[in-house]
């Protein structure tokens, strides 16, 4: 035994560490007042010096994964660490710090050390499904809890279970190879007692006879079964999608043909902008490949990631010299015996020499489905992994679990939530009481660098970023001013420094936290013990501090879709084509339409000008649900404002249009002038001086909300949000055109007025204009009298951002359907003939191809011309399954009688009682009853896959509805 002399004890900071090589071993030095204690430094997890991590509670964390190590032990405490590393006994004499490397040091008893273990029967039988990372994780627990029956695994893959994190990192960049990947070698089988079945399919369970049939012809009784079937790639089923060099990567063996590819390859395109893509792109670029990433959305990662992170990640790709394509539409692979290419379908083919698609994952759900237990998007679990059936337990990627944060129900895809709640069900399924509780965390390695996530980061409505004097960077994300999850590039440490404040959802405010005079390590101090943060007295938004750091608030709603939402809505994995029922029938997402579009960021019908000739004249109208007044003033200008009294909300003005000097609210005569400002409190200042408001009561301060307004043509919108672009803008040139075209300059005059309400979500007045295959089908009296045709010519145009529309067709001239059309269109009645001729007529007025539009105007506003009536029809919400419509029906200044006879009678098409409105509301109501009745769904939108969004020449397409819901999704935050 032989002591080392390895440093002077006072060069050792108190409370730090620091590295040394002692007789050419890596040894880390922590010095704790007069006590040194040595481990040895590198971790057991990856390859990291602990010396460069940092010392705090009795541990010492790797700066690379935040694993952290008990100082005394060298016990693995945390983070993704299972394996302890060694320790050496350490000792002062004479001012020198020694070592000895032959002897750990003297372990004190462990005070965390877990209870003697309960015990179950031995001749029980424990059958766990699954091979990765929750059922290796529930094997050792089971056994290290003093499990003594009969343990069974079943696993699909001919290897026993092992972890997928190195799959995508140090087996591509070949820096370590399959043993790193081992959660259970052969000698731990043994070990465990362990009945392995590998390469075998569990196919069917009887849950009633607790029974598991594999696809060998063996059946297994269990006592307890563990369900730890993860889930499968999603796959592309695309021209092309099976040629040689197109990969996947799930498991060992695809990663390692994976790394064998990168040999002989050139240029990689990866399908996918998730973990896979990104840890996939960053390992061939370190072996010199150029990649190009193709992601659908508009941001990287959005399953997770709030739009500053991704911002973050977007400029560390870029800068790693990744191309990158946002918004990819891949519609097919080119390749003559190969791949050759990547095909878009905007119609550009991207060279490659080797593909890998990583599109998500699909959780294995059939055989809990056909056991009769209660499954949702993933099988339905407590707190400790139970299921409906009390034998049964699921954990991992397939099991919905009650979220610690929010109480909401979820699935997550990560290796952490794996490992510890399969432990929480292997407890349960002793008998022992069981919980998992912690923070959701994820993590990557990505072009040399690393990227982490704590808590619900895309949960926030303000996010605040924060670069590190280091050169790291924080982002921090906050709801309602509580940190709820923040993110963290090359600042890992600083991350987990945070859990106990994300926990307990801190109060932070956004500007304080920005505030690059308090420097970032003492804001996270502070929140780490316990403090909150509370506003600084400097306000503002972009700064930096005078090292040159940079801080930025960031408040845009949540921007990209298909995220992991903070109330558990998720997309359905199959993307645009189709929509959860959720969409239409859930308060939570109406109260978010309302805030984040009618009070967002659109411009919202309100009024024609014809109404409101003269100074004084007024309309009572919405935005939204919520009720507005929109005067003419005496200076002739615009105004709109909340319909709501600053004294006691009550909605003040009762008729539905008319003139007035000044607006008086019923209750207590508080009065308002024409612009929506307080001119007057009744007893203002009291009676005899007694009563009244308070002195400094200032009626300035107290006017009624006002709105911004703009006009085009005769047509008032107006916005909640005050730097709305220019209305030309927001509709985008081709939306502007067909407005245009309708309103084209000849002064409107009102025709008059219908109202009904619907039993519907307001959505689905915007679908069905934007669903010309609905229109052949539904309508008998389109059909039959040649309006709208399968062969008319038409079209359903969309704006660029997909939530304008315009349905146009061109009346067919006297053309007879045809025979073959005429078998499709369900609606086509021989032989019906209209007493009125006239009915039918066209006037040509306007300067347009088209004879029928019908714009949708987002978010509130139809544009009716069907022929030569037309209209405006405002839609009302009023809750997620009902909303009015008001129909202003108009012709033009100098028009004469007879054209004002023509334009009401051909009014009868549409209208709550039209022969083409009647059925559209029918058919809507159906639709919202389908979906109220309990079965919960989705609703399939496929058609027309040649035209994923946006604009579609031919009738039988749902592009447009898709290309609502791209933008929806991308406002909404699902
Ligand atoms: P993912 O859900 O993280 O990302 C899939 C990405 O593909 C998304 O950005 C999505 O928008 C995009 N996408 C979907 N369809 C597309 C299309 N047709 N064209 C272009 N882009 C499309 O899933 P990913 O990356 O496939 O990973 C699979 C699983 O493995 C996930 O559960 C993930 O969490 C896990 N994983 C985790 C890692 C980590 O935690 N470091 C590393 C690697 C994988």
């Amino acid at each position: 035994m032989e002591w080392i002399d390895v440093a002077a004890f006072d060069t050792l900071p108190d409370g730090g560490v620091r590295g040394f090589e002692v007789a050419g071993r890596p040894v880390a030095l922590v010095r704790q007042g007069a006590v040194v204690h040595a481990l040895h430094d590198i971790c057991s997890h990856q390859f990291a010096f602990l010396s460069d991590g940092v010392v705090e509670d009795g541990c010492l964390e790797c700066p690379l994964h935040q694993g952290r190590f008990c100082l005394k032990t060298g016990k693995a405490m945390g983070g993704p660490v299972d394996a302890p590393v060694a320790t050496y006994a350490a000792k002062v004499e004479g001012g020198r710090v020694l070592v000895c490397l032959d002897r750990p040091a003297e372990a004190e008893p462990d005070p965390g050390a877990e209870p003697a273990p309960a015990r179950r029967a031995a001749d029980e039988t424990f059958v766990v499904v699954g091979g990765g990372q929750a059922a290796g994780e529930a094997i050792r627990t089971l056994r290290q809890r003093g499990f003594a029956g009969r343990l069974v695994l079943v696993a699909e893959e001919p290897q026993l279970p092992y972890e997928r994190p190195p799959l995508s990192k140090e087996i591509l960049t070949g820096t370590a190879d399959a043993a790193l990947c081992r959660l259970i070698d052969e000698a731990a089988a043994r070990g465990l007692d362990l009945d392995a079945r590998l390469g075998r399919r569990a196919v069917r369970l009887d849950a009633a006879a607790r029974r598991l049939a594999l696809d060998d012809g063996a059946t297994l009784a269990y006592d307890r079964l563990l369900l730890a079937t993860g889930s499968r790639l999603r796959r592309l089923d695309l021209p092309g999608s099976d040629l040689p060099g197109i990969h996947y990567l799930r498991t060992l063996d695809e990663a390692l043909a994976l790394r064998r590819a990168f040999g002989s390859a050139k240029r990689l395109a990866v399908v996918g902008g998730g973990f896979i893509g990104l840890e996939v792109a960053s390992a061939a670029r370190a072996a010199g490949l150029e990649v190009v990433v193709l992601e659908r959305e508009a941001a990287l990662m959005s399953r997770l990631l709030p739009a500053p992170a991704a911002a973050l990640l977007e400029a560390r790709l870029r800068a790693a010299g990744v191309t990158l394509e946002l918004g990819a539409a891949v519609s097919g692979f080119a390749g003559e015996g190969v791949v050759s290419g990547v095909v878009l379908a905007d119609g550009r083919t991207l060279e490659a020499d080797l593909v890998v698609v990583g599109v998500g994952v699909l959780p294995n759900l059939e055989l809990a489905r056909d056991a009769g237990l209660e499954v949702a998007d993933g099988i339905l679990v407590d707190a400790a992994g139970r299921t409906s059936d009390p034998a049964i337990f699921a954990a991992g990627d397939c099991a919905v679990f009650p979220s610690p944060l929010r109480g909401r129900l979820r699935r997550l895809e990560s290796w952490q939530h794996a490992r510890e709640q399969a432990r929480a069900a292997a407890a349960a399924m002793l008998g022992e009481p069981a919980g998992y509780a912690s923070l959701p965390w994820f993590w990557s390695d990505l072009f040399g660098g690393s990227l982490q996530l704590l808590g619900l980061p895309l949960a926030g409505d303000e996010t605040v970023l924060r670069e590190a004097p280091d050169g790291g960077a924080l982002v921090f994300a906050l709801e309602e001013g509580r940190l709820v999850g923040a993110i963290a590039f090359d600042a890992g440490a600083r991350l987990r420094r945070l859990a106990g404040a994300i926990e307990r959802a801190a109060r932070v405010d956004a500007e304080a936290l920005a505030d690059p005079t308090r420097p970032l390590d003492e804001l996270i101090a502070s929140l780490a013990a316990g403090g909150s943060l509370i506003a600084s007295p400097k306000r503002g938004g972009p700064k930096d501090s005078e090292q040159g750091q940079h801080a930025m608030i960031d408040r845009t709603p949540t921007a990209s879709p298909l995220r992991n939402d903070p109330d558990g809505f998720e997309w359905p994995a199959e993307g645009l084509s189709r929509i959860p029922d959720w969409v239409y029938t859930d308060e939570t997402i109406y109260r978010r339409e309302v805030e984040r579009i009618f009070h967002g960021r659109t411009w919202n019908y309100v009024a024609l000008e014809a109404e409101l000739p003269e100074p004084g004249h007024f309309v009572r109208s919405n935005v939204g649900p919520t009720p507005v007044v929109v005067t003419r003033a005496e200076d002739g200008a615009i105004h709109v404002f909340e319909n709501r009294c600053a004294h006691r909300a009550a909605e003040f003005c009762r008729s539905l249009r008319g003139k007035a000097k000044e607006f008086v609210c019923p209750y207590h005569q508080w009065s308002y002038d024409l612009t929506g400002k307080l001119v007057g409190v009744p007893f203002r200042r009291g009676v005899n001086k007694q009563g009244g408001m308070p002195a400094d009561f200032d009626p300035k301060q107290h006017s009624l909300r006002r709105l911004a307004v703009t006009t085009r043509r005769g047509v008032v919108f107006a916005s909640y949000c005050d730097d709305m672009e220019p209305l030309e803008d927001y509709l985008g040139p081709e939306i502007l055109r067909e407005f245009d075209a309708t309103f084209d300059g000849r002064g409107l005059r009102i025709l008059g007025y219908y109202r009904n309400t619907l039993p519907g979500n307001w959505k689905l007045y915007h679908e069905n204009l934007k669903d010309p295959y609905h229109a052949t089908l539904l309508h008998t009296f389109l059909v039959t009298f040649g309006l709208l045709v399968a062969g008319n010519k038409s079209a359903m145009l969309c704006d660029a951002t997909g939530r304008h529309g315009v349905m146009a067709s061109a009346k067919s001239e006297g053309k007879a359907v045809s025979a073959e059309n005429r078998q499709e269109m369900r609606a086509y009645r021989e032989g019906m003939e209209l007493k009125e001729p006239r009915f039918m007529n066209f006037v040509q007025e306007f300067d347009s191809p088209w004879s029928v539009t019908m714009t949708t105007i987002w978010p509130n506003l139809v544009v009716q011309r069907e022929m030569n009536t037309l209209g405006v029809r405002q839609i009302v919400p009023e809750g997620p399954n009902q909303f009015t419509m008001v129909w202003t029906m108009f012709g033009f200044e100098g028009d004469d009688e007879e054209m004002t006879r023509h334009r009401l009678r051909q009014g009868n098409l549409m209208g709550p009682a039209g022969f083409l409105g009647l059925e559209d509301n029918e058919a809507m109501k159906f639709v919202q009853d389908g979906m109220l009745s309990g079965a919960a769904g989705e609703h399939l939108v496929a058609l027309d896959p040649a035209t994923p969004v946006g604009t579609s020449e031919t009738l039988i397409s749902e592009s447009a509805i898709r290309a609502m819901y791209q933008h929806w999704r991308g406002v909404i935050g699902v």
